[in-house]
């Protein structure tokens, strides 16, 4: 059951609105500096990194362009099929431009190897990942990103873009939801 208040269902702030600040600032001026002269596109995977890419683009300060995907590996649950299946493709042709996908989390990694191989294949000059979270503990497919925001343990975290069941993703910070949420 969930509490009529979001705030009320969270046990432990992760990550407080303070340090997603900071680790988004940094972000965007490592990216800026790596990518300076280069065909930058910056390729958000909905819905989860929809908060992230927001900030995200407003720390970059050289030329970008965005375009969004919708990816489905994913149930309501809170454990990888392994099963991925473009819903939405993107609009931009890739054809020499220097992809930069922005992921909310690395989990597995299964949904990200896959969305990769397919991605290249369209003859990007280059192709690299930028996450918000990295779950290292709990990767399966031999994938790791170029750019992360943060490690955070092996717990279902939420908020910031991240859901539980398609709630949370409003909450300005990350967060562990409390047991109770998940129970019956
Ligand atoms: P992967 O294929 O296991 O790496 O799955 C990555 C996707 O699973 C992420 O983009 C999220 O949408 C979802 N996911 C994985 N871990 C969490 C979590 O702790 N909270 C919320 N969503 C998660
Ligand atoms: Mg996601």
């Amino acid at each position: 059951m969930f509490s009529e208040n979001m705030k009320d269902d969270i046990e432990r702030v992760l990550l407080c609105e303070e340090d997603i600040q900071k680790i988004v600032t940094d972000l965007g001026k490592k990216i800026s500096e790596d990518y300076k002269g280069k065909n930058l596109v910056l390729v958000s995977v909905l819905k989860g990194s929809v908060v992230f890419m927001a900030d995200l683009m407003r720390a970059i300060d050289i030329p970008c362009s965005i375009d969004f995907m919708v990816v489905s590996s994913y149930g309501s649950g809170t454990s990888s099929s392994g099963v991925v299946k473009i819903i939405k493709d993107l609009d931009l042709n890739l054809d020499g431009l220097d992809l930069l996908i922005v992921e909310d989390i690395l989990d597995t990694g299964r949904t990200l190897a896959s969305l990769i191989e397919i991605l290249k294949m369209r003859n990007p000059s280059s192709v690299k990942i930028c996450t918000f979270l990295d779950k290292p503990d709990r990767r399966i497919a031999d994938i790791e990103a170029d750019y992360i925001g943060a490690k955070v343990p092996d717990e279902f975290v939420v908020g910031y873009g991240l859901d539980y069941d398609e709630r949370f993703r409003n909450l300005p910070y990350v967060g562990v939801v409390k047991p109770e949420v998940y129970g019956a």
